[in-house]
């Protein structure tokens, strides 16, 4: 006779408000004080207005985190056009700098990490206006009471009530607030898609009122995510889909005591950031204005710039998988099996995909035509693809299959198995999952019953089941109580291990299924990166806007 075990849940916590009421103006005011900045891309320079340190909820947590940029191209103001949009039809970008789901401080134009233009720079070159939002994170704590307050759902929140706030200014501002353009990288583009997938849900409704957000719609146009770390229910399963065989890893440095890099994904960095609202600005805070950011960052997991092309090029020992990781490994993917087969996924000519018990099936088969296209377009843009030996090739040379060991392989590992929801209860996901008073909890079944620290007193436990819904995207869309984007432009490098190449495809085919507009890519040894071919991802966002 065996002993049940019951997973202790935790308790929903009311949704947090601010301690002292600050009664931020949420009406924008293009006449509030403003900087004029210039930025040159293709030798032409474009000339724009910044109002930074707007706060995008009456009554912030944490009003240094809780607020946006907005840049917006001087021409608007002047009645001109920027190519083919004007102040009425500019769509708005919204790239957030969510980074390991740590608190992040709001983008500014400037240089990318590779010294080029980034995303938001090139977006004004284009026309569009940009609103940047900063978020809480999972680290966010309150010094004085020891509680958190970062915690999930906290990022989704933020980044729903800064588009309440462009919604309700749509009138106010230039800019189109029907076309509000997500953007965001690694667990940026994650809850880009969050942001896409769970428009006017009334989940969130308690969390954005609590925080006093406009009261306005939460919908926006079209999601761009690249490498989302999502879909973290099934992100465990998947990663050893992809990695059973491989058992060595690179340890990623993402969990307890991960130490913050300083963000370089801006040429200029959050320290150089402009004045603060004053009293004149419109939307001025009627106390205490938001407090510079000065050394808050956006780290990647690993603590790796996000922007670099290698995932795992650090000089860490290689680490071997243990039996009971190995065991652990095995029930994982055999669980991958029922939970694609439970999602009747179509490809695009209607057939649903599914596993076999080994794993193996056309759903697999479906994620092999995305690397083969991937490395078909890089060998026709003249990249030389000979060296990649788990492409199978015919005797035309034409490539017939992917050598799912060796692919896997070769991208290699870098998470033990429980990638996310680690038995040991120490990932940035288990960080993320912490309630107020506790810094990490499981948010999977598997991770809370089969937890490695010592649970003898409590029993296994796991996060509340609403903040765990709310906290994934596949949870929403096709939610009739969502107004989901229609439009999705996602990559995840064929390179990148830090989750499954399956995840992101899982979201995006579940997009198109539910016959949504998807861009979809694997792009040819990409690593852990966003933003690039920032011509292509504009491209496509002036076609979907037209
Ligand atoms: C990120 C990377 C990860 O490996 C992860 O698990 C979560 C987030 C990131 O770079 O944002």
């Amino acid at each position: 006779v065996g002993t049940t075990r019951q997973i202790t849940e935790q308790p929903l916590e009311v949704p947090l408000s601010a301690t002292t009421q600050s009664n931020y103006s949420l009406t924008f005011d293009a006449n509030a004080t403003y900087e004029t900045r210039t930025a040159t891309v293709d030798n032409k320079t474009v000339s724009y207005r910044a109002y930074e340190n707007i706060p995008y909820v009456a009554n912030p947590v944490d009003v240094n985190y809780q607020y946006m940029n907005i840049y917006i191209p001087e021409d608007y103001f002047q009645n001109k056009k920027v190519g083919k949009y004007d102040a009425k039809t500019a769509p708005i970008f919204l790239p957030n700098s969510v980074g390991g789901y740590m608190p992040s401080t709001a983008a500014i134009p400037g240089k990318s990490l590779e010294g080029g233009t980034d995303a938001s720079t090139y977006a004004l070159f284009r026309g569009y206006v940009v609103a940047a939002p900063a978020t809480r994170g999972r680290t966010n704590k309150n010094e004085t009471t020891g509680e958190y307050y970062g915690k999930a759902p906290a990022v989704i929140v933020d980044l729903q009530a800064a588009v309440a706030y462009l919604h309700s200014n749509d009138s106010r501002m230039p800019g189109d607030a029907t076309k509000i353009i997500s953007n965001g990288t690694s667990a940026g583009g994650a809850v880009s898609l969050l942001l896409g997938a769970t428009g006017n849900h009334s989940d969130y409704r308690p969390y954005l009122n609590a925080l006093g957000a406009a009261d306005a719609s939460t919908d926006i146009f079209a999601v761009v995510a690249f490498c989302p770390i999502t879909d973290l229910d099934a992100a465990d399963m998947a990663y050893e889909w992809n990695y059973h065989d491989v058992t060595t890893y690179k340890k990623s440095m993402m969990g307890r005591g991960m130490v913050p890099l300083a963000q370089t994904g801006s040429g200029e960095s959050s320290a150089t950031k402009g004045q603060l609202p004053t009293a004149d600005m419109g939307n001025t805070p009627t106390e205490q204005a938001p407090m510079a950011v000065a050394t808050t960052s956006t780290p990647s997991m690993d603590g790796n710039a996000l922007s670099t092309n290698t995932s795992r090029n650090n000089s860490a020992n290689m680490i071997t998988l243990s039996d009971s990781d190995i065991s652990y490994s095995y029930m994982l993917k055999a669980q991958y099996t029922d939970y694609i087969n439970d999602l009747k996924l179509k490809d695009s000519n209607g057939k649903t995909l599914t596993l076999n018990s080994d794993g193996t099936g056309s759903f697999m088969d479906y994620v092999k035509s995305y690397i083969i296209a991937a490395a078909n377009r890089a060998a026709s843009e003249g990249t030389d693809i000979s060296s990649a030996d788990f492409l199978i090739k015919d005797a035309n040379g034409t490539i017939t299959d992917v050598d799912w060991k060796a692919y896997n392989a070769h991208v290699s590992r870098s998470k033990a198995p429980g990638a996310f929801d680690s038995r040991a209860n120490d990932a940035g996901e288990n960080n993320l999952f912490g309630t107020t008073k506790k810094d990490y909890e499981h948010f999977t079944v598997n991770g809370a019953l089969f937890d490695t620290t010592d649970i003898s007193a409590t029993g296994p436990a796991i996060a509340n089941h609403h903040i765990i819904k709310m906290m994934n995207p596949m949870n929403y869309l096709g939610n009739t109580g969502a107004t989901n984007a229609k439009y999705y432009y996602i990559r995840y490098g064929t390179a990148d291990s830090n989750t499954s190449i399956s995840i992101p495809i899982v979201v995006g085919t579940k997009a198109q299924n539910l016959g949504y507009s998807v861009n979809m890519e694997t792009p040819w040894e990409i690593g852990h990166r966003g933003d690039y071919n920032l011509e292509e991802m504009f491209d496509w966002m002036d076609n979907s806007v037209s």
